[in-house]
């Protein structure tokens, strides 16, 4: 497995491979693994060429007074996790690497990247599609995973990547849980065994969703408001939103379909999570 830190050197690679007609699958990652990284790197190693992990954790899509200096980072652990799944090469490049001081340029989205997350953390998209685009350009892959847990993320990267015209195409991995039902997700090592437990609402809520909408509730209003009753009821955390929305444009709906998606953030002791549910199951990996 080749570790690379230096943007020219990942180019040099790309070419190689590319010269020797290798395809490329990346999965970009902030680091500290858990197995719905994992599972995107084995999608990825399943769908052949080469697959080349990144671990950065990009400043620019944490807002000030957010998580940045303590979000969790452990370098060793992350590539012995890799080396045993047969990963390529990995991504490690430095803050000044992708954002030298003189660095000025931003991708911006308009429509899903509007409203729920994207008005939590009015500059987090910005981020995200910045370190993507550049990701993207460094290594020209044919296939890119992401993971459903950051559903808006998602359809941000989906509609910049129809809208830049990048020939990637994106696939989306099934959010992997603990069996309690937990969405794994690398914030989740702040949770002290209190906050765990009750964090455990948020999926309650969005199955609660699920089992109305099955049952025949089809308003996107009162599916919300039931959501809501039930993290209303858990003392231990603050809902940041709850609602219903089209999966691709992360609109409200009024009227749910079963393509729709259940989506909620919440505030638990020291962390913010996100989930979401889709309204009726869908088959992943997503290839659209
Ligand atoms: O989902 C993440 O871990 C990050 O937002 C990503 C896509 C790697 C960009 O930094």
């Amino acid at each position: 497995m080749d570790i690379i830190r230096q943007v020219n050197e990942m180019m040099r690679w790309v070419r190689e491979q590319r010269a020797s007609g290798e395809e490329i699958g990346v999965v970009p990652t902030m680091g500290y693994l858990h197995e719905g990284h994992l599972s995107l790197c084995r999608l990825s190693s399943a769908d052949g060429g080469r697959t080349v992990v990144t671990v950065f954790v990009n400043p620019t899509q944490f807002g000030a007074g957010e998580d940045l200096a303590r979000y969790p980072r452990d370098e060793e652990r992350d590539l012995k996790m890799l080396r045993e799944l047969g990963i390529s090469a990995v991504f490690l490049p430095t803050p000044e690497e992708m954002y030298p001081p003189d660095y000025v340029t931003y991708v911006e989205t308009g429509g899903p990247s509007q409203g729920w997350c994207g008005a939590t953390r009015p500059t987090h998209f910005r981020g995200v599609t910045t370190v993507i685009s550049q990701m993207f350009h460094i290594l020209q892959p044919n296939r890119a995973y992401f993971g459903q847990k950051d559903a808006q993320q998602v359809a941000v990267l989906k509609q910049m990547v129809r809208d830049l015209k990048f020939p990637i195409q994106v696939i989306v991995g099934e959010i992997v849980r603990e069996p309690d039902g937990l969405a794994m997700s690398s914030r989740n090592t702040y949770l002290t065994a209190e906050d765990r437990k009750a964090a455990l609402v948020l999926f309650r809520a969005l199955q609660l969703g699920r089992d109305l909408y099955k049952q025949g509730e089809h308003s996107g209003e009162r599916l919300t408001k039931a959501m809501l009753r039930v993290t209303a009821a858990e003392p231990h955390v603050r809902p940041d939103y709850i609602g219903v929305v089209n999966r691709r444009c992360f609109r409200a709906v009024e009227e749910v379909s079963p393509e729709d998606l259940l989506i909620g953030a919440i505030y638990v002791g020291s962390c913010r999570l996100i989930d979401n549910l889709d309204v009726s199951p869908q088959v992943y990996p997503l290839r659209d």
